[in-house]
């Protein structure tokens, strides 16, 4: 319980919460550290159940899992359709993710985007109270803040933006970019992945509404105050290894071993998300196969990918292609007793990814923009010391900030580029593997997952404290 014995103390919200169906301790990313700092903190998580209704519903349910409060809500077909599917994942991800090619905005989508925001605004008023802080995550509740604020709440709220923030000259691509960027002036304490998006948000806030960054970089617009920072997010390690060597071992795991019949192996796990590069990577598979002839029939590339956000056209259109260059590749390079490219359009438990991780030589984390991409984290952690695979790391993920040194960066546009590092992954002498490897995990024991939300909550709480004094 915290200091003030309050158990909503801390409510945090976000549009996903973890589904109590995939079971206690296989949730990943975002699930895996508000997990954390809930439980420290006995607090509230609150958001969408997952489930549409025919009408707009006001009910909320309340359960435990894992330890956590929640309290979860459906939306209606219709906000399901203009939040959801249309704001957030039509306009704001791909203009996050550096694509206005893909926006598709309209005005109704806006106004669905707000209606939302209001419902998650008014439901975490129903379970607050005088000592709750709130944190709000992703950029699906951007404007969760602004409308708290302006139903008469003072109590302290941070946000967390776990994908990129776009530079100025895209974001003014947004209709209603003033307004966002005055949402977001409602937070005391704002986070970022990186010091690219930090950058790009102070830069933003200022051109964009005037806003005042003063020298320590607080921002102030409006009569209110900001401190934005960067907070990367990360992973659990010794949960991580756990599983990675209990997969490892499980029937999947060996199953999976005696399919390599001892060739190395590279894996990819994403989502099917056009922001993954996946379609890139794929053709950098086949340009390695082209150019290094003794590659054939002497590597195996798995790409997990389950569907996501299937509603949304783009999405359907990358799975058709991914499943035309799968057939292409391996129509071209395949022999009776080797298949180069196994893409599985489907999701595992998180024991067997971490397993897989584990077996892999190397793995190709090349999204053409991420927030920070937690499985090359969670790659490094899986990791046997003795024998410890290679991460092959876009530039253009979060995660690069942190790995630089360790990993084998690469530019994800760049095929031939991307194919020459995948050889020199594949063909690392161990001693380099070993050293290379260290300095990522040196990296990650700095700064795992509970030292981020620990850092993100102790600012929370200093900013609160000050807005104190200066009342
Ligand atoms: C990214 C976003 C999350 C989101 C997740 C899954 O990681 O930052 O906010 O929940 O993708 O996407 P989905 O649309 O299925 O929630």
């Amino acid at each position: 319980m915290d200091e003030g014995g309050n158990l909503n103390s801390l409510i945090v919200a976000s549009n996903r919460v973890p589904s109590p169906d995939q079971g206690s301790g296989s949730q990943g990313g975002l699930a895996v550290g508000v997990m954390n700092a809930l439980s420290r903190t006995d607090g509230l998580w609150l958001g969408w159940n997952g489930n549409t209704e025919e009408a707009p519903s006001r009910d909320i349910d309340h359960y435990d899992f894992d330890g956590v409060r929640f309290a979860t809500f459906p939306m209606s077909v219709e906000q399901h359709r203009l939040f959801y599917i249309g704001y957030s994942n039509e306009v704001l991800w791909p203009l996050f993710h550096y694509r206005p090619d893909m926006i598709e905005y309209n005005r109704e989508k806006e106004r669905g985007y707000l209606e939302v925001n209001q419902l998650f605004a008014d439901n975490i008023r129903s379970v607050m109270d005088e000592s709750s802080r709130i944190w709000v995550h992703d950029y699906q509740l951007i404007a969760v803040g602004h409308l708290l604020r302006q139903s008469g709440v003072e109590a302290p709220l941070g946000f967390f933006l776990h994908t990129p923030f776009p530079p100025w000259d895209l974001l003014r691509i947004l209709p209603e970019y003033e307004n966002l960027l005055h949402y977001l002036s409602a937070y005391d304490t704002i986070g970022f992945q990186t010091d690219l998006d930090l950058y790009n948000f102070r830069d933003c806030m200022k051109r964009g509404i005037g806003a005042e960054i003063e020298e320590d970089g607080t921002i102030v617009f409006d009569g209110r105050r900001s401190q934005a920072d960067v907070y990367p997010i990360s992973i659990d390690i010794d949960t991580a290894r756990e599983m990675a060597e209990q997969g490892e071992n499980s029937p999947t795991g060996q199953r999976l071993k005696r399919s390599l019949n001892n060739r190395p192996l590279m894996i990819g796990t994403d989502r099917l998300d056009y922001s993954k590069g996946l379609y890139k990577r794929f053709q950098a598979y086949e340009r390695l196969l082209e150019r290094f002839e003794e590659r054939r029939g002497n590597v195996i590339y798995i790409q997990i990918s389950p569907s996501s956000r299937t509603d949304v056209e783009e999405y359907a259109a990358l799975r058709t292609t991914l499943e035309r260059v799968t057939g292409h590749v391996n129509g071209r390079f395949a022999e009776y007793d080797w298949m180069p490219l196994r893409y599985l359009n489907r999701g595992y438990d998180r024991a067997s990814i971490m397993g897989f991780l584990r077996q892999s030589r190397v793995a190709l984390i090349t999204p053409l923009r991420d927030g920070m991409n937690l499985v090359a984290k969670e790659f490094i952690a899986a990791q046997d010391p003795e024998d410890p695979g290679v991460l092959v790391l876009s530039h253009l993920a979060g995660a690069s900030r942190e790995l630089a040194d360790g990993a084998l960066l690469c530019n994800p546009f760049d095929i031939d580029g991307v194919a020459e590092v995948m050889e020199r992954a594949l063909s690392m002498p161990l001693e380099e593997r070993r050293a290379r490897w260290q300095s990522m995990m040196t990296v990650l024991q700095n700064n795992d997952i509970h030292q981020w939300s620990e850092n993100f909550l102790a600012a929370m709480n200093q900013n609160a404290e000050q807005r104190r004094e200066d009342q």
